[in-house]
């Protein structure tokens, strides 16, 4: 395994991300998305000796960059988990409520999407895989292989937001009767004739790859257990920052942070007794949702959707 592949990730909202978090020199933090640790890196440089420095990732090309600077800086360790699992991380490290700040820099990397071998791209062809750990769960090609059409079509319209994923989970399953899939290019070419209504500028197979990239990775479902536990990880006063790509994602956060920052009571029968703590805010948000600026969207045109949202935990 190679550590630099020769794809490179530009870290995106690298400056405020970090400046969320209001780091303490001596504190203990989670980027819960290493991926080629520009954000961690950067933690790292403002931390003290006595600070550190936990690292998630499911990729094992991020888990092999991770290594390499987990031997250089003894602050600083990596594994290779979801952070959907960072509970049981942290408490195994006996770590349970004093976390200082956790990031979440979610979706895929720019290695990930630029190396036709992962299998994540409609515009180099490829194995169709788009496994973030190519050794955990089923690939793309299994999962269109073996789904039923409606399945196929949910995860089109469900995670793609395509409004022609019938017509296009159809086309699959006919087409993989007499071929099965095994290459993105192939797949992308089905997707492109199918889909009546090309968009401008826009690749008629994007949503529909979108849904699968999402489904096959579990990234809604990792996404909403990531963030119940990244609250109870966190000491009080602790933040948490999550960088959004799509707007699925950044509904999810933002109604998260809304809900504990209400307090749960709207969520309660009207006339149930109930303690007073109940109604007490969890966590207060910090500042509103934040986008990249002028001068990073020139760098670097895939901060274009990139929302960042902050929040501090209260209790
Ligand atoms: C946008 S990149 C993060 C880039 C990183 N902040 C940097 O500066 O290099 C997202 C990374 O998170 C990883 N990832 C996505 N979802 C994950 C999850 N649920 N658990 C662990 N890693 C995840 C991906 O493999 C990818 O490497």
């Amino acid at each position: 395994m190679t550590i630099d592949s020769g794809f490179n990730h530009i870290t995106v909202l690298l400056d405020e991300a970090v400046e969320a978090l209001a780091l303490r020199a001596d504190g203990c933090y989670l980027d819960g998305t290493f991926g080629r640790g520009g954000h961690s890196r950067l933690i790292l440089s403002k931390l003290g000796p006595q600070g550190r420095l936990l690292g998630f990732d499911k990729d094992p090309q991020a888990i092999a960059t991770g290594q390499a600077l987990a031997a250089e800086d003894g602050r600083f360790v990596i594994v290779q988990r979801s952070f959907a699992e960072m509970g049981d991380e942290v408490a195994r490290r006996g770590l349970d409520g004093k976390v200082s700040g956790i990031l979440l820099d979610l979706g895929v990397s720019s290695p990930q999407l630029d190396d036709p071998e992962r299998g994540f791209s409609f515009l180099n062809d490829g194995p169709l895989d788009m496994r973030m750990n190519p050794d955990q769960g089923i690939s793309a090609a299994e999962f269109i292989a073996t789904a039923p059409e409606d399945e196929i079509a949910r995860v089109f319209k469900e995670y793609g937001e395509e409004r022609f994923a019938k017509r296009m989970a159809r086309a699959v399953v006919q087409r993989r009767e007499q071929q099965p899939f095994t290459r993105t290019g192939d797949l992308a070419e089905v997707l492109k004739v199918a889909n009546p209504a090309w968009e401008k500028g826009k690749n008629p197979a994007t949503r529909a790859f979108q849904g699968l990239r999402i489904h096959v990775n579990n990234e809604l479902g990792d996404l909403e257990t990531g963030l119940e536990a990244a609250i109870e990880a966190l000491e009080v006063g602790g933040r948490l920052a999550v960088i959004s790509f799509h707007s699925l994602e950044d509904r999810i956060v933002k109604l998260f942070m809304r809900k504990l920052a209400k307090g749960e009571a709207d969520n309660l029968p009207r006339n149930l007794p109930v303690q007073h703590k109940v109604f007490e805010p969890r966590i207060r948000l910090i500042g509103k949702a934040q986008f990249a600026s002028d001068a990073e969207l020139q760098a670097n045109p895939r901060a274009r959707s990139a929302v960042m949202r902050v929040a501090e935990k209260l209790r």
